[in-house]
């Protein structure tokens, strides 16, 4: 396959879009979401790829083990907006997904969202993580990762991200928007990738309650043990080394895992700059995001 360019980031309605989460727009709008479909939305670095392993170990662990061995889980859970050359789009992979429930993954933003997922009253999990350590996520990323634009260096990288230049906007609007939408629509389960970290099992009890799902002991465990950082890193699966466009060797997929990275990145007066952005844009004591 040969690789994409890199892509520039332009203005997609008010949001800073590339053109492989653009170009397919039109089919993207028209999904037509079933009642039992799951959406698993966040923005970029917030444990994605970690929520819907959790989520297709729940639904599909135990019943089809070839599943587990033999299909890496971007395929399992196909990301609907993504279209890169040579590659099936994200929409056709989830229009043909032969499960139910059809578990879907987006970065988008929720103005965004296919209104038919609305419609049809589809459960929605949000997976929301602390700003800065979405930062130095998201600037790893695009380094390994030719379908981001070129991520220049950190104290660049950040004052875009403060801006909200990146691939999906603004982190502040995003987690703004989606927090909002929660308070009209029922069926938004609101996750924080810390508190996945605090205590996995616990949030994945709550995950359960939110899907009506009633794993037995053992079930649960084993999805608790299938799904720790290092056997997600271990397992070629969910680890992504069989995309191409990730060049690992610059910065593995599965890279730290961890809350609190970001006093690694940010320098004092960085910290001090984003602080004040960040009381600015976050005036709603409702949504606190742990960062240590
Ligand atoms: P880091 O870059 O901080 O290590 P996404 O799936 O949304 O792209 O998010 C990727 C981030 O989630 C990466 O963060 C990755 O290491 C982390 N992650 C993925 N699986 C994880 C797990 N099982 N436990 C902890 N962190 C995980």
């Amino acid at each position: 396959m040969e690789l994409p360019p890199r892509p520039t980031l332009f203005d997609f309605h008010g949001v800073s879009m590339t053109k492989y989460f653009t170009e397919n727009w039109d089919n993207v709008q028209a999904f037509e979401a079933r009642p039992d479909d799951i959406l698993i939305a966040t923005y970029p670095k917030a444990g994605t790829t970690w929520v819907s392993h959790i989520l297709d170990l729940l639904y599909f662990g135990s019943t089809n083990s070839d599943r587990q061995t033999s299909v890496p889980l971007h395929e399992r859970v196909p990301f609907l907006e993504i279209n890169i050359p040579s590659l099936p789009a994200g929409k056709d992979l989830a229009d043909q997904l032969p499960t139910t429930p059809r578990l879907i993954k987006t970065h988008l933003p929720v103005q965004f969202v296919p209104k038919s997922f609305w419609e049809q009253h589809c459960r929605v999990v949000y997976v929301a993580r602390n700003a800065k350590d979405s930062a130095v996520s998201y600037f790893h990323f695009g380094r390994m990762n030719r379908i981001q634009p070129e991520p220049g260096d950190w104290p660049s990288f950040l004052h875009n991200f403060m801006e909200g230049k990146m691939v999906f906007g603004s982190w502040y609007d995003h987690v703004n928007g989606w927090w909002e939408k929660k308070q009209t629509y029922s069926k938004i389960h609101f996750m924080f990738y810390e508190d996945l970290i605090k205590n996995t099992g616990a949030e994945i009890e709550q995950l359960c309650t939110f899907l009506g799902l009633s794993p037995s002991v053992e079930e649960k465990e084993r999805v608790r043990a299938g799904v720790t950082f290092e056997s997600m890193k271990q397992n070629k699966m969910t680890n992504f080394s069989t995309v191409k466009i990730m060049n690992q060797d610059v910065s593995p997929f599965m890279r730290k895992g961890k809350v609190g990275d970001w006093k690694n990145h940010f320098t004092v007066s960085q910290n001090e700059q984003f602080d004040d952005d960040y009381n600015r844009k976050m005036r709603n004591p409702a949504l606190y995001f742990y960062t240590d």
